[in-house]
């Protein structure tokens, strides 16, 4: 086994309530498959205590709770091996689903919580109002970002660009999906991607540029962005095209070629994503995207987000 193989299933093992495997599509995540009975157990125990998705809206602790419920069923050290995993440099994500136990898109939001609060603290989604947004992609839409445009690519990005907290890590989990073809959730890791070196170490990777939301999205205020930085002496990214604002023709070509360069990287992932799965990946070195969807008028695909931060 090469060095690289092994640090690529450094996480991998077996118990008797999980399997951690590396990912069938790419050694650069990880894969959980949880024992149904501990899904049912998680389930039924979060029944016991009454948790509907609107009491872990309006009372943050009931998040941590459906937490301990979860960790109840799998094992306490459960927590700390997902931190781990999202942490290591050379993966940064995993999948992992309710494995065809419930159709019930209450009891998705209520695993997603789960899983998000023993990586840390759920952001506040503007856009929703919540600590977790839900949203459709549909056939026609009028919305002011390509979030919610089926046909058009949804180019490479980081989240959390022109918001003024740190947003370390992303989950997006299918809820549903009908009549859809094309759509997968594009996914590229930092160090894989060829030009990384030119754009990293061009004079503008150190430039600040304006971020500015468009209303939909609830967020008024500006904010200045590096590309690039520093994160444990390798580098970490932070961009999007949509809402970044050049003031010269030649930032303007900068920002155009990197987002390019990166849309035609040959190490890009389409991942399948089953509904009642969901995917974690490290907000400062994994970029994400969406392929356009092939036309259908019955088109109706929906996913949860939540972003947030490590605890100290
Ligand atoms: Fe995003």
């Amino acid at each position: 086994m090469s060095i690289v193989e092994k640090q690529r299933r450094k996480y991998e093992t077996k118990t008797e309530k999980y399997e951690v495997k590396v990912h069938p599509q790419t050694d650069r995540l990880y894969h959980i498959e949880l024992a149904k009975d501990a899904i049912e157990g998680f389930l039924k125990a979060v029944k016991q205590e009454d948790y509907s998705v609107q009491h872990l809206e309006y009372t943050p602790y009931t998040r941590l709770i459906v937490s301990s419920l979860l960790l109840d069923q799998v094992g306490e050290e459960f927590g700390e091996l997902l931190r781990s995993i999202v942490h290591d440099r050379e993966s940064g994500g995993f999948t992992i689903g309710l494995e065809g136990v419930t159709k019930d898109t209450d009891e998705y939001v209520l695993f997603s919580t789960a899983v998000s609060y023993l990586l840390g603290t759920s952001n506040f989604d503007s856009m929703s109002g919540k600590y977790y947004a839900r949203f459709t992609v549909k056939h026609t839409d009028n919305s002011d970002s390509y979030l919610r445009q089926a046909y058009r690519l949804f180019t490479l990005h980081t989240d959390g660009t022109f918001v003024d907290e740190p947003t370390d890590w992303l989950l997006m989990m299918k809820i549903v999906e009908e009549n859809a073809r094309g759509g997968e959730s594009r996914l590229l890791h930092l160090d894989d991607w060829k030009e990384l070196d030119r754009f990293a170490n061009h004079p503008l990777a150190s430039r600040k540029f304006t971020y500015k939301a468009p209303s939909s999205k609830n967020v008024s205020q500006e904010v200045e962005r590096l590309t690039f930085f520093n994160h444990n002496n390798k580098p970490g990214i932070c961009f999007i095209d949509q809402f970044v604002y050049p003031e010269t023709i030649e930032e303007a070509k900068y920002l155009k070629d990197l987002s390019q360069s990166m849309e035609n990287d040959e190490s890009v992932i389409e991942l399948e994503l089953p509904v009642g799965d969901l995917v974690v990946v490290n907000n400062i070195f994994w970029l994400h995207g969406r392929a356009a969807f092939e036309v259908d008028p019955n088109l109706n695909r929906e996913l949860l987000r939540q972003r947030g931060r490590f605890n100290q």
